[in-house]
């Protein structure tokens, strides 16, 4: 029987509305194929000796399914899955206390596992490599060490930033996965199995135009969704007809791109250098916003679809941005091309 636990709940409106839309099957989590294909020979191969699966990594902008994608291992390996975040771990004894109260084949989750301090990442390699809790007692020469036995275990833990986590945690998991932004497609699948859950219909044209606009992100889709299903209810209609989809969105102030404001803000303050390439600390000053955040949460959509590029002076704004803007890009220098990061 699996089993839920919260060691402690990150809970807000968002998160419940979230969860009830959650999927949970295989079926129902479209996309990330290639993750999907490769988790499912791990899981398989796993059952089969009878083992707890390895430790998994997953990474990428929020958004995309990390948490959902946990929660369909631990389904699929029909074990209990605990869950925590870094910032709630403050003292190793806190981990010590979660990582005893585990049993065998317990899945282990970890939120934003970069922001957990290096005390209590040191605890967790010795339980990571050889499921071994080493505690030490007392200080200075009479300081013992403590060695207790923990229960195979598997750890998945979710990140936005890779980078952010140290070299030793990240070369213990064995498998790390990378999360895709979904194609217009993927999400519009999305989009329609989700508003069933919801109660209504949506047609395929309202599916696209939503997908269209969601960012490649799941999490942006199925926020608009519950928006434009609003605007469906209120004028009576039993299905989401593209005319009100479009209308929703247009009263909502969603770009037909998906951009929110902060896409819009940080495009703009990068066309207003002119080509000059702009480096991320001066962005984030002038946007007002951390740079984990922009890294993170803002760029990888702009970078991945061509809207902004990264040379090794600063970011500068496409040609695609400038069309998108209908301005006229500037001459590029042809040294802020040169070691260009991707
Ligand atoms: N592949 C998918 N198929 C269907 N729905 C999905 C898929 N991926 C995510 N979702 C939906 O999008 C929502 C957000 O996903 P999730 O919470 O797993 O993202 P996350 O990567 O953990 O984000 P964060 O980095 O902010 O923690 C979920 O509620 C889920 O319903
Ligand atoms: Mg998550």
């Amino acid at each position: 029987m699996q089993r839920l636990v919260e060691v402690e709940s990150v809970s807000f409106e968002e998160e419940k509305n979230e969860q009830s839309l959650r999927p949970s099957s295989w079926e129902d989590y479209i996309g990330q194929e290639k993750i999907k294909k490769n988790l499912r020979v791990f899981i398989d191969a796993s059952r089969k000796r009878n083992e707890a699966l390895d430790h998994i990594l997953f990474y990428g902008p929020p958004g995309l399914g990390k948490t959902t994608l946990s929660y369909l291992i631990s389904n699929e390996m029909n074990s209990n899955i605990k869950v925590t975040a870094g910032p709630m771990i403050e003292k190793s004894g806190d981990l010590a206390a979660i990582l005893t109260n585990l049993e065998e084949g317990d899945i282990l989750f970890i939120d934003e596992i970069h922001r957990l301090s290096p005390a209590v990442e040191e605890i967790l390699y010795p339980a990571m490599e050889d499921y071994r809790l080493d505690i030490i007692i007392g200080s200075g020469p009479a300081a013992q060490t403590v060695k207790i036995d923990l229960p195979r275990f598997t750890l998945i833990g979710a990140t936005t930033r890779a980078g952010m986590l140290s070299n030793p945690l990240r070369e213990r998991f064995g498998m790390h996965f990378r999360m895709q932004f979904y194609t217009h497609e993927e999400l519009a699948k999305i989009i329609q199995k989700a508003s069933l859950k919801l109660g209504i219909f949506c047609e395929d044209n309202s599916a696209l135009e939503m997908s269209k606009r969601s960012r490649g992100t799941p999490r942006v889709a199925l926020r608009l969704l519950r928006r434009v299903r609003d605007f469906s209810q209120v004028s009576g209609e039993k299905s989401i007809i593209l005319k009100t989809c479009q209308y929703a969105l247009d009263e909502l102030g969603i770009n037909e791109n998906g951009f929110d404001e902060m896409d819009i803000n940080l495009l703009e303050l990068l066309i207003s250098n002119r080509g000059k390439p702009m480096g991320l600390s001066t962005i984030a000053a002038a946007l007002s916003e951390d740079e984990g955040t922009i890294e993170d949460a803002i760029e990888p959509y702009l970078l991945a679809n061509g809207y902004i590029e990264r040379t090794a002076r600063g970011r500068v704004a496409s040609v695609k941005t400038y069309d998108m803007f209908r301005l006229t890009p500037p001459k590029m220098n042809s040294d802020d091309k040169q070691g260009n990061l991707f």
